[in-house]
């Protein structure tokens, strides 16, 4: 994204639910990193072959279909090694050749760019988030101006409730936010903006985050989200 780091990171907007794959591109080695490979996998493949590229690994921040259905189509063509959290994989229960088990606080060496797995549970038990440098890929559990439904197998809204808390106590304001679907104004954001306008991030009880996302939030608010000013969650706008 800037000329000064060490990595790059290039996004594609694929399929009929608006998912974002991430290409993160380790320009010392040229390697590069799928993050969730689905829908469109030339297309994928495309990107890479322009950036040149050797795809060497798969990061994955969680099962559902609509993150994974790439994989083996990726796998076909590239001898990439796959990652996600062993929550994830116990929860998922797939078949799978030999992936890297990870727990929160690992760090994926990809040439010379670091890439910190996040362990980050609520939308399912094993979801991840990638930190690298000041991006944070966050697939399902944060998207701007919202977060993942936890009402689905494996959700569970007061993991998610801490989730967002321990994210924004934890991590640098301008951490770039990369989600893992396009379902607000705009793609990408910072963390601070989140803290201020991201509806999900306001709460100070569990009780009133599980009230919001579990029975209020999708039956009053639809995407494209746009920010949500503090106190004013349950106003029916
Ligand atoms: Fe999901």
């Amino acid at each position: 994204m800037t000329g000064t780091q060490p990595f790059s990171i290039h996004a594609l907007e694929l399929g009929p639910m608006e998912n974002f794959i991430y290409l993160i591109h380790d320009h010392a080695t040229d390697r590069a990193a799928i993050v969730d490979p689905a829908w469109d996998v030339p297309e994928i493949l495309a990107l890479a072959a322009k950036r040149g590229v050797r795809i060497t690994d798969i990061l994955l921040t969680h099962s559902h279909h609509d993150h994974i259905n790439g994989i083996e189509e990726v796998l076909q063509r590239h001898d990439a090694q796959l990652h996600l959290l062993k929550a994830e994989a116990g929860f998922w229960g797939s078949y799978l050749d030999l992936p890297t088990l990870h727990h929160g606080g690992d760090v994926i060496e990809l040439g010379e760019t670091p890439v910190r797995v996040l362990h980050t549970p609520g939308h399912t038990p094993g979801s991840a988030c990638y930190h690298i440098g000041d991006n944070l890929i966050t697939g399902d559990t944060l998207f701007v101006f919202g977060c993942g439904r936890c009402d689905l197998a494996g959700g569970d809204p007061e993991q998610m409730y801490t989730t967002l808390r321990d994210m924004a106590e934890r991590l640098p304001g301008d951490t770039v936010i990369h989600p893992g679907h396009n379902y607000a104004e705009k793609p990408v954001s910072t963390l601070d903006e989140q803290v201020d306008g991201n509806p999900f991030m306001h709460f100070d009880t569990p009780e009133r985050f599980v009230q919001y996302r579990m029975h209020y939030h999708d039956r009053h608010r639809h995407s494209p989200y746009g920010p949500v000013c503090r106190g004013h969650e349950m106003n029916d706008a």
